[in-house]
C-alpha cells in the first residue's frame, strides 16, 4: 500500500517536472521553422537584400537589446496578424537571439 502511494507520488513528480521543462526551455528548431515559414520571405522582400536573415544583422537594426527584440517580434506578429501564440513568439525570439543577435 505504502509502496503504491510512493510510486504514485513519484510518477506525479516526474510528469509535472517534464511538463514544466517543456514550457521553460525554448524550442530553437521550432523557432527556426516559424522564421522560415512566416517571416523570412517578407523580410527578404522588404529590406531589398533578397535575404531574410539580413534584417537581423543589418547595421541599423532596430532590435538593440533583448527587450527590443521581443517587442519587434511582437510587433510583426500582431500588426501583420501572423497568429503566433506566446510560446511561438518565445521560440522565435530564442532562435533569433541564438542565431543572430546574441544578447545576454
Ligand atoms: C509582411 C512582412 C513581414 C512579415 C511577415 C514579418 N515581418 Fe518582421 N519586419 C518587417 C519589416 C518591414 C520590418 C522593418 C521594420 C522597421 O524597420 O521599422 C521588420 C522588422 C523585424 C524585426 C527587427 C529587425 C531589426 O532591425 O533588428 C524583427 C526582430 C522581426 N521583424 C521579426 C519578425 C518575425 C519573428 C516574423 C515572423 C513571425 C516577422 N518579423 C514577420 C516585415 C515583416
Amino acid at each position: 500500500m505504502k509502496f503504491t502511494l510512493l510510486k504514485l507520488v513519484l510518477t506525479l513528480i516526474t510528469l509535472f517536472g517534464v511538463h514544466l521543462s517543456v514550457y521553460a526551455a525554448p524550442d530553437f528548431a521550432h523557432g527556426k521553422k516559424i522564421d522560415q515559414e512566416k517571416c523570412y520571405a517578407c523580410h527578404a522582400k522588404k529590406t531589398g537584400f533578397g535575404n531574410g536573415d539580413m534584417i537581423y544583422t543589418r547595421s541599423d537594426r532596430k532590435a538593440t537589446d533583448l527587450n527590443k527584440l521581443k517587442s519587434m517580434v511582437a510587433r510583426c506578429n500582431t500588426e501583420l496578424r501572423l497568429d503566433l501564440f506566446p510560446e511561438d513568439e518565445a521560440d522565435v525570439v530564442a532562435f533569433l537571439n541564438k542565431q543572430f543577435y546574441k544578447f545576454k
